[in-house]
Formats: C-alpha cells, sequence, structure tokens
C-alpha cells in the first residue's frame, strides 16, 4: 500500500512544540503526490463544495485514496503534535483551489474551532505562492465554527488586520509534495499570490469535534453511542462522555425579560434546551470521567440526583457521545500557546 508520508514525524515533534507549526518539504512521496494530482483533476468538478465557496477559493471534499491512510495520518500528527493518536478525530477534508484572480493579499484568517491542528498537503504551487502564519500574535482559539463568525465577532476597533501589519510574519514558500502542520485555529494566517494554488488540507483536534460529519469515523461513533446507550446498565454507565461530534456549541441564553434557557447548538440545528444540571454535567466532560464518575460529582456537589439516566437521554439527543475508552483532549500545549494563556 502506497504511503502517504516519507519522514519521521518524530523528528518534527521539538519544532511543533516550541513554534506551533511545522514545515516539512517533500513530505509526500512522489507516487503519492501524483494520485493526488489525477485526484485532483478527476473529481474536483464532481465533489464541488458551493456551501464553502468563499470569494475566489473554491473548496471539493477529499475522499481518502486508501483507507489505512485515515490511521496513517492520525498517527503521524499525533507524533508531531504530541497527542494520542486515539484522541484524535477529523474535522475536515477540503481540497481548496485559488481562482485564477484570488486577491495577491487576502485578510489573515483562523481556522474553524475544530482545526486544532492543521494539515496541508501542497498539490500545485505556482512560483510565489506563500503560506504566512503569524505565529505569535493573538493565539487565542477561534471559538466559532467558522472564520466569518470570528471577522464578524469583532467591532471595528478590535479587528486584528492592523496590528498583524507589524506582527511577527513566518513565510513558507512551500513547493509541491511539502507538507505543512500548524495550529489552525489559534494563529492568523493567510495565502499570499495564492492563485492557481491547489492544496489539500486535513484539520484534527483532540476534542471529538465532527461538526460539519467529514471523519469516515462519525457514523460509527453515533451508532457506537446508540448501542451502547440501549445497552446493560453497567455498560453505559462505565463509558467516557464527552460532546457529540456535531455540537457546534452551548450557551446559557436570555430572552429580552432576562429569563434564562440552557441550550445546546448541534451544528445546522436550532437550540435544544438542557437543564442547568445537565449544563454542569456537561462541562464535567473532559474525556476521562465515566458516567457514574460524572453523576458521583454532580451528586456530592448538590447539582444533581441521577444524571446517569439524564446523561444517557442526552446521549440519544446526538448531544453526547459515549466513548468505551478515555480520551486525553488537548493535553500539549506549545510553548507559544502556554506563554500567552
Ligand atoms: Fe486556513
Amino acid at each position: 500500500m502506497p504511503k502517504m508520508f516519507n519522514f519521521d514525524a518524530d523528528s518534527y515533534a521539538d519544532a511543533f512544540a516550541e513554534r506551533g507549526y511545522v514545515h516539512i518539504p517533500g513530505g509526500l512521496p512522489e507516487d503519492f503526490h501524483a494520485k493526488l494530482v489525477k485526484y485532483v483533476e478527476d473529481s474536483f468538478e464532481q465533489k464541488h463544495l458551493k456551501d464553502f465557496a468563499r470569494g475566489d477559493k473554491q473548496q471539493a471534499i477529499f475522499e481518502f485514496l486508501e483507507p489505512e491512510h485515515y490511521d496513517e495520518l492520525r498517527e503521524t500528527v499525533a507524533s508531531i503534535c504530541g497527542v494520542d493518536a486515539n484522541s484524535l478525530t477529523l474535522s475536515e477534508r477540503h481540497i481548496k483551489e485559488y481562482e485564477p484572480g484570488a486577491d495577491p493579499y487576502p485578510l489573515a484568517h483562523k481556522d474553524r474551532f475544530g482545526s486544532e491542528f492543521s494539515v496541508g498537503f501542497s498539490i500545485r504551487v505556482p512560483e510565489g505562492s506563500t503560506l504566512v502564519i503569524y505565529p505569535e500574535h493573538d493565539v487565542s482559539v477561534n471559538p466559532f465554527n467558522s472564520t466569518a463568525e470570528l471577522r464578524s465577532s469583532f467591532s471595528p476597533h478590535t479587528l486584528p488586520d492592523a496590528e498583524l501589519k507589524s506582527a511577527p510574519r513566518v513565510e513558507i514558500q512551500d513547493q509541491p509534495r511539502d507538507v505543512q502542520i500548524f495550529r489552525g485555529h489559534a494563529m492568523w494566517h493567510l495565502r499570499e499570490h495564492g492563485a492557481g494554488t491547489t492544496v489539500l488540507y486535513l484539520k484534527l483536534n483532540t476534542y471529538n469535534c465532527d461538526t460539519l460529519g467529514e471523519d469516515p469515523h462519525s457514523a460509527a461513533t453515533r451508532q457506537d453511542t446508540l448501542s451502547l446507550a440501549n445497552s446493560a446498565h453497567s455498560d453505559w454507565t462505565d463509558s467516557n462522555p464527552v460532546l457529540g461530534r456535531r455540537v457546534d456549541y452551548l450557551h446559557r441564553r436570555y430572552s429580552r425579560d432576562w429569563s434564562e434557557q440552557f441550550g445546546v447548538v448541534i451544528y445546522g440545528q436550532p437550540h435544544a434546551t438542557v437543564t442547568e444540571a445537565e449544563f454542569e454535567a456537561l462541562s464535567l466532560m473532559n474525556g476521562q470521567r465515566t458516567v457514574s464518575e460524572i453523576s458521583k460529582l454532580m451528586n456530592n456537589s448538590g447539582m444533581g440526583a441521577d444524571m446517569q439516566e439524564a446523561i444517557r437521554q442526552l446521549a440519544l439527543r446526538g448531544i453526547v457521545d459515549l466513548l468505551t475508552s478515555p480520551i486525553a483532549m488537548g493535553v500539549s500545549r506549545p510553548k507559544t500557546l502556554t506563554q500567552a494563556a
């Protein structure tokens, strides 16, 4: 089976921990890259994502060329980024194509919340096309499910563009076959002189987050959750509950008369009300605690009596996934983020 990568992932771990990004020249084997080029030529039109078209950048969804490449991707990203491969969820697999008239100096953006690790495969890169990353200026995580929401959230005087003009910037003049990995949801970035560039972006996270439903295993995760929720009592109370993959955000919402609603929004769906106790229980789901442990914590704090059944109901509603083993969420923090926190 042809491999996706031909480099020693461990040798990039220190650089990623130090800087929050790595550039791996020639990281894709020639035969795999040739297949990617052919894939783009053959299938870009059919898999076009009209909903994701943004100005002069078109996108298409990518299907893995070999099923084994999914695990190879997770293991490689885990080694470089210092996280557990089993904790990684894929949240995006898009081919991005910059049109001939693409703005040579677009505004910087941050990737959606689920893009804890953004992995770029350079497929076609014209001379001068440059990935620009700002690894030191405002590396707070984009809490939204799109960069458009993040931009809309600013007032005119808090927009980042004026300060980014003088912020330290890293310019990566990538070549076809290169691989870039960076903290996409935390670091402002853009592509200058992008016209004619084609990049495959694979985004991953350690938060069980797949709002768009693009991880090939997300359907199985949901099915496993439903099976567990309907299984014998000890099976699901021993499981590790986490926010469901499609959950976009949680909120405490106030109407104009200041009455309060606790809610969860699954991507593309309306507000789903939960109780205050359920809201608290959701905040305790760190990937390590079991259903019974969370229930005990809630009981001890006087917040809720029978949270086990409440959590089972949340699982049936798609608000919670039940995992059969714990996951380590975001355990590795690079120096740049730790210092900025
Ligand atoms: Fe991006």
